[in-house]
């Protein structure tokens, strides 16, 4: 990983961040207003991977003291499956830790495998979950999520070597 590098999310990112956003998340995706409106709440941090000035991801957290809640992750398309997810969650995670933040929380849809392996990596478990709390696109049914918990927030023990 050491092409890539995390740094918060400021004003400078936000267009890149808005894109990916659009990307992965279609039409329903955050508009630029809402990560405006993030980037001046002071319980949210997010950052950003980026390889020099091209930002290939994001990740958001609320610090609601004692607990974490993840708001929104994404990696851009052409970059996943390259363990860059797994870098910004790893990241976020020792955080949590080193804020002393006692669990952390997140929705995702139940159909989302790919993040669900991904937050079971971590240690994350299926704790509740929402009828119908998503709309799918492409079919417009509604889907479950899963509410997913991570607790005692313990630092990963995940190494990178590309
Ligand atoms: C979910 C997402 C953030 C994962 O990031 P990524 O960079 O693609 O994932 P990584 O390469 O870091 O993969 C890490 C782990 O995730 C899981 N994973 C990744 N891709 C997977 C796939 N295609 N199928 C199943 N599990 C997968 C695996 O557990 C993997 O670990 P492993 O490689 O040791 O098996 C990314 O795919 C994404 O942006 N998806 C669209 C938006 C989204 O779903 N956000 C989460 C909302 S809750």
């Amino acid at each position: 990983m050491q092409n890539y590098k995390i740094h918060s999310l400021n004003c400078d990112y936000l267009d890149q961040a808005y894109e990916i956003e659009q990307q992965i998340n279609g039409n329903h995706a955050w508009s630029r207003q809402m990560f405006l409106g993030e980037l001046n709440n002071p319980l949210a941090y997010y950052w950003v991977v980026a390889r020099e000035e091209n930002i290939i991801g994001f990740i958001g957290l609320h610090d609601l003291n004692p607990e974490g809640y993840i708001t929104n992750f994404g990696i851009k398309k052409e970059y996943q499956g390259q363990k860059l997810g797994q870098y910004l969650l790893s990241f976020l995670i020792e955080k949590c830790c080193q804020w002393h933040l006692k669990a952390v929380s997140l929705e995702v849809n139940e159909n989302n495998l790919r993040a669900i392996n991904l937050y079971k990596k971590f240690g994350f478990k299926v704790e509740g979950f929402i009828k119908e709390y998503y709309r799918n696109s492409e079919t417009g049914k509604l889907e479950n999520a899963l509410i997913m918990w991570l607790h005692p927030v313990i630092k990963p023990e995940i190494t990178f070597t590309n």
